[in-house]
């Protein structure tokens, strides 16, 4: 089988398409055959060799030469302890090495939606996991609070404009002009436009900033925050190549110690019980990944080239035949 796969650190162009042998399920293993899957920034960060990634798989060259997480596909075989899923079903959900024509999976194995498509349900698992979780249990958000998010038209932000809606949540989204139109049909209460407005100059204050972008210190976005609120860090400029965003959150966390406001950083973890609330969501039409464009396996260092322009609007997709 097809599969992409880096054996050294550095640019896109590290990333290869080579063949590769194809797994075979265990007992309690499912054999999907892929069909879309997406590039998020974690993966750009395992790929150039941020040091802190380095420390993890390998300081000179990746021991995991392989990448991607979020998965779409078709169950092809089934492992002889499986029940739930048969062959033909369509699932999605998270499994490392999704950059490839087949994985074993056996966790995070959901149902596709019938209203959502392969590319769709291919970019859902970590960039919704981490609106919601960052929105719910870390803003704690309860219906009719005013949410700010400041990075809304990427592939994260465009899950949580939809799920702070669906949550109940007065949205105010942050993106520049080209997305203003796209965020408004994601039915934003109010968008401010980064290019023409300075959302820490506008006099408002929110319950809730949940900062994909990290485009501006603490000490600016303290303005907009009522006393009790949650400022919760999900992402950050990519920063330098030894601990690459964590300078800013580090720089947040020490400048903030003291406020009444709560300070978060977190890192996002697969549940069952999130993934069933999202199936829930995208079935009932309240979330609708938005998908900028599609590359083929074979473009793999095209997809993350855009990715790495830090400009996606809403995911990018990465699809197998
Ligand atoms: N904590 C976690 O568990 C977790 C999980 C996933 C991702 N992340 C982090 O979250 C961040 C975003 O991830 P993503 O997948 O959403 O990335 P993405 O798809 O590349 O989106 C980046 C978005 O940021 C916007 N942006 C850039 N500069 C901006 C500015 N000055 N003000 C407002 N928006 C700006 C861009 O919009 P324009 O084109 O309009 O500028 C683009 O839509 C990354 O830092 C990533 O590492 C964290």
């Amino acid at each position: 089988m097809k599969a992409a796969v880096y054996r050294s650190y550095g640019p896109p162009e590290v990333l290869t398409i080579e063949e590769i042998e194809k797994p075979a399920p265990k007992d309690d293993e499912i054999l999907v055959k892929i069909r879309a899957s997406s590039v998020n920034p974690a993966e750009w960060y395992g790929m150039t060799g941020l040091f802190l990634a380095r420390l993890g798989n390998g300081l000179l060259k990746p021991k995991d030469t392989r990448l991607g997480v979020d998965y779409a596909g078709v169950v092809e075989t089934v492992g002889k302890d499986i029940t739930l899923f048969k062959p033909g079903d369509e699932i999605y959900g998270a499994r490392s090495g999704a950059f490839a024509e087949y994985v074993c999976v056996k966790n995070h194995i959901y149902p596709k939606p019938a209203n959502i498509t392969f590319e769709q349900a291919g970019s859902a698992a970590v960039a919704a996991m981490t609106a919601l979780q960052g929105l719910r249990d870390h803003g704690k958000l309860q219906a009719g609070q005013k949410v700010l998010i400041n990075g809304a038209s990427g592939g994260v932000g465009t899950y949580a404009v939809q799920i702070a809606k669906a949550l109940g949540a007065e949205v105010t989204a942050v993106c520049s002009t080209r997305n203003v139109d796209m965020i408004r049909s994601l039915s934003a209460d109010h968008v401010i436009d980064y290019t023409k407005e300075d959302f820490t100059n506008t006099g408002k204050r929110y319950d809730i900033l949940l900062d994909i972008a990290g485009s501006r210190p603490w000490r600016e976005c303290k303005r907009v925050l009522n006393p009790n609120a949650h400022y919760v860090i999900v992402g950050a400029p990519k920063g330098n190549r030894v601990i690459g965003p964590l300078g800013f959150i580090i720089k947040t966390r020490l400048a903030s110690l003291g406020a009444s406001q709560k300070v978060i950083f977190f890192v996002a973890s697969f549940k069952r019980e999130d993934f069933l609330l999202l199936n829930d969501m995208f079935e009932r039409g309240q979330v609708k990944p938005v998908v900028e464009k599609a590359y083929p396996l074979e473009k793999i260092s095209e997809a993350m080239r855009h990715l790495g322009t830090g400009h996606a609007k809403g995911k990018i997709a990465v699809t197998m035949r």
